[in-house]
């Protein structure tokens, strides 16, 4: 019955046209505040997640490499040139202050070296070569220098810290901080770095 009446009376028929309509727009209004916030979340999960860049060091080569281990000497020198690397994984550029990279020996200071101010682009990798003189001048008498000399293999560490900020899209701009922390043995026979491990 009540389909015959709506198929006849215009005023039905009319109030159910517009309740279809007002449906129809309630979807596209509901669907489209999903998709703005699938949109949100999405960006707020990938580009708006500032993390800090990692702060490493590869491709090292060492020359004039001198060590003595004797009774009245026990010493090391070398050069080591690297490659020191900042890679910024985030969406936005990671600006850095002077900073320096530490080497050491059984936590005494073997070497530094400087590492001016710059900027890792967004999404890239930095490199920047270096070269430091490494030496034992500073390593106390007391430490097993000499027999790790006697090894043939050296265990050095180089520490680093940059300080910086990530700017995303001229309105965010977050301070962040790359660490250095690397161990890595050198072949005193061989004149070369092996197992260079960074954190
Ligand atoms: C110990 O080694 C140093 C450097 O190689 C050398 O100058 C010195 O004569 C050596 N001393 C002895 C006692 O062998
Ligand atoms: C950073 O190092 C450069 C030399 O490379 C120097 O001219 C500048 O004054 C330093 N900046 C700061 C803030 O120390
Ligand atoms: C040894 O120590 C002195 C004083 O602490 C420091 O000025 C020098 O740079 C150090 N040498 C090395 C190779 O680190
Ligand atoms: C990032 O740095 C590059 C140059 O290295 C510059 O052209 C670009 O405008 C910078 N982007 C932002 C958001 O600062
Ligand atoms: C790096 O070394 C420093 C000092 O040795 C330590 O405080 C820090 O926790 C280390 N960081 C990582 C990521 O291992």
């Amino acid at each position: 019955m009540a389909s015959k009446n709506e198929r006849v009376n215009p005023e039905v028929q009319s109030q159910s046209l517009r309740r279809k309509k007002i449906m129809k727009y309630s979807l596209y209004a509901a669907a489209f505040v999903v998709f703005q916030t699938i949109v949100i979340t999405s960006f707020a999960l990938t580009v708006m997640r500032i993390k800090n860049p990692k702060f490493r060091l590869r491709n090292t080569v060492v020359e004039d490499i001198v060590y003595s281990s004797n009774t009245s000497t026990t010493s090391f020198g070398m050069r080591i040139h690297a490659e020191v690397t900042v890679e910024n994984t985030n969406f936005g550029n990671f600006t850095f202050e002077n900073s320096t990279v530490t080497f050491a020996y059984g936590g005494n200071t073997v070497g530094e070296v400087f590492i001016a101010r710059a900027r890792a682009r967004a999404r890239s990798i930095r490199k920047i070569d270096v070269m430091v003189d490494v030496s034992s001048n500073n390593v106390s008498s007391n430490s097993n220098l000499g027999s790790e000399l006697n090894s043939g293999r050296l265990m050095l560490t180089s520490h680093g810290r940059l300080n910086g900020r990530v700017q995303v899209m001229k309105l965010i701009k977050k301070r962040k901080s790359a660490q250095m922390n690397c161990t890595m043995g050198v072949n005193l026979m061989e004149r070369e770095i092996e197992d260079l491990n960074c954190k």
